[in-house]
């Protein structure tokens, strides 16, 4: 089981390098596109996406872990991003953070039991006067009280 798997990811890494090359500017294509499919980049997918471009496994991990929106653990069929920026907190962000921590029953970085949701901070969203914001993959919502949110939530659920 566990060398199919190894062979299916193999041969998907394969066709990507295919589709976008081998060169360093490949990586960040290939990496999106592995991410796309399972919401994270497995650890075995950054060995052979290091062994097939030809660089070392510690730079695309590197890669990774610079990137916020890049994952090397599995994340939630939703992900919601919270506004954290300077604006958005004035206009009421912490109470609309409580109320969603609640909600979910998770903190900022954690996924929901069920796999639905994963709660991440974002930096501005580019929506400050109708702070506060909050993304839902990549619907942007505005102007949020803590039931709004919640709101927001259940519906996603
Ligand atoms: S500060 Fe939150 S959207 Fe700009």
């Amino acid at each position: 089981m566990l060398v199919l798997e190894k062979n299916s990811m193999t041969e998907e890494i394969e066709k990507l390098v295919t589709k976008y090359g081998k060169e360093r500017s490949a990586l960040m294509p290939i990496l999106q596109a592995i991410q796309r499919e399972h919401t994270y980049i497995p650890d075995f997918a950054q060995q052979e996406v290091a062994r097939l471009l030809d660089i070392h496994p510690v730079e695309v991990f590197s890669v990774i872990s610079f990137y916020s929106f890049l994952h090397s653990v599995p994340q939630g069929r939703n992900i919601v991003r919270l506004c954290k920026t300077i604006v958005c907190d004035l206009a009421g962000k912490e109470e609309v953070e409580k109320a969603v921590k609640r909600e979910l029953n998770i903190e900022i970085g954690q996924t929901t039991k069920d796999k639905k949701i994963t709660l991440e901070f974002t930096n501005c969203l580019g929506m400050c006067d109708q702070g506060p914001a909050m993304m839902v993959n990549d619907k942007v919502f505005t102007k949020l009280t803590p039931e709004k949110a919640v709101k927001i939530l259940k519906e996603i659920r």
